[in-house]
């Protein structure tokens, strides 16, 4: 057959992305598969299964990252890899991740029913805990993969019950043997919806980052004065919880302060003892900063950590603060990014050049092969809820990119 006909089969993709979904799903329509609980264990057995399936090589690493491998003709080439998460938000969507592992599954589910051989091996991946909720941070199995994270560092992560990964890993049985360690790869394609408004907003059904945006993590630690809230006067008091209110308005003005492209975000908090009548005496809270320029970013900690700081100074709380995890600005391959623009248009989607303000395992795989990411539009552009939502066309349709995709890679650079 002509290759250039082939598709995917769309409703396939579609159940296999609803039963994948059953898995940790949640009233409100949305999944929680929080990375390396019971439901993220499901998951990754049905997905082991389908693998299985497919005749492919299952490899799984000491870092949980699952790996099935479907040969090539010329087994000493560098395969193509494509993958995501399988793992997701508290109360996050059915589409964050998994459509990424469904989809590579659905391009070699295609090539085995047609028959098709490819140069290249191909490589399809799961890797753990993409969402960094349940342990910070996020990424770190593609980054201890890459060499950017340490593995044993990442093992002793703890969850805020104070599991830790390594322990849980093993307790779901999911700590391979395999080193996670980078081979080489020859082209790494990531599928994902888009996580938010734009491709919606311009009515085109693809979208080719030129790369993801740098991600800046801090963990913030304050003290204060715990006291009956009843008897003690206002002034005088030393409360964390007002100290770390002042300090969140801080960071939601730091994108307008700094004037250009970046946006900033606190989006945990812990709050102790946490009673309506004792003045808070601890609080923890995330810090998240992100943009397309890494010294902006820098800078504008800076700036924030100076302002932290005053605050608590001020108020008489002592505060800690972790630089958590920093990953830099990570711009794609651009032979790899006019390929996924090139294939849209072969089969006749309109498509959109944009940049990925969500982070992705793809930010670590670029430091280790030419890496292209397809985007589908979300619905509303919302992502991380339970209402996270795309089309079934636009489902097979980016799948359908990802497919040509991976046949050009994984035909290049043959034998004569
Ligand atoms: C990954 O889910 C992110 O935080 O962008
Ligand atoms: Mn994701
Ligand atoms: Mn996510």
């Amino acid at each position: 057959m002509d290759l250039k006909n082939l598709r995917i089969d769309g409703k396939r993709l579609r159940s296999t992305l609803e039963e994948m979904a059953r898995i940790g799903a949640t009233p409100g329509g949305g999944v929680q598969r929080l990375t390396l609980t019971d439901e993220d264990k499901q998951a990754r057995d049905l997905f082991v299964r389908w693998l299985k399936e497919l005749d492919l090589k299952v490899t799984i690493d000491e870092m949980g990252n699952i790996f099935g491998r479907r040969p090539g003709r010329s087994s000493d080439l560098a395969p193509v890899m494509s993958g995501s998460h399988i793992d997701s938000q508290p109360k996050g969507g059915r589409f964050d991740g998994i459509l990424g592992v469904m989809g590579a599954l659905e391009v070699l589910r295609t090539l085995h029913d047609h028959g098709i051989e490819t140069e290249r091996p191909i490589d399809i991946v799961d890797w753990t805990n993409e969402e960094g909720s349940r342990f910070a941070p996020a990424m770190v199995s593609s980054g201890v993969w890459a060499g950017a994270l340490e593995r044993d560092w990442a093992y002793d992560r703890t969850d805020i019950e104070g599991k830790r990964f390594e322990d849980e890993l093993i307790r779901i049985g999911y700590k391979g043997d395999a080193p996670a360690k980078k081979w080489p790869v020859h082209a790494y394609y990531e599928y994902h919806i888009e996580q938010g408004p734009i491709l919606e907003r311009e009515g085109k059904t693809i979208g080719a980052p030129k790369g993801i945006v740098c991600l800046h993590w801090y963990d913030v630690y304050l003290e204060g004065e715990a006291n009956q809230v009843g008897p003690t006067p206002m002034e005088g008091r030393h409360d964390a919880l007002c100290a770390t209110a002042e300090m969140i308005l801080k960071v939601e003005e730091l994108p307008a302060r700094m004037g250009g492209n970046m946006v900033a975000t606190v989006g945990e908090i812990q709050n102790y003892p946490n009673s309506r009548n004792i003045i808070p005496d601890k609080v923890h809270f995330t810090v998240d900063i992100r943009s397309w320029d890494d010294e902006l970013a820098l800078d504008a900690w800076d700036k924030l950590r100076g302002d932290l700081e005053t605050i608590a100074r001020r108020r008489g709380c002592p505060i800690r603060i972790e630089e958590t995890w920093r990953v830099q600005h990570s711009p794609f391959d651009e032979k790899l990014v006019q390929r996924v623009l090139d294939n849209a248009e072969a089969l006749g989607y309109p498509s959109l050049h944009m940049v990925s303000g969500a982070g992705h395992d793809a930010s670590y795989m670029n430091q280790v092969a030419p890496t292209a990411m397809i985007f589908v539009p979300s619905i509303g552009g919302r992502s991380h809820v339970e209402v996270e939502k795309t089309s079934w066309e636009d489902c097979e349709a980016g799948a359908n990119v990802l497919l040509h995709c991976i046949l050009q890679s994984a035909n290049e650079g043959g034998r004569p």
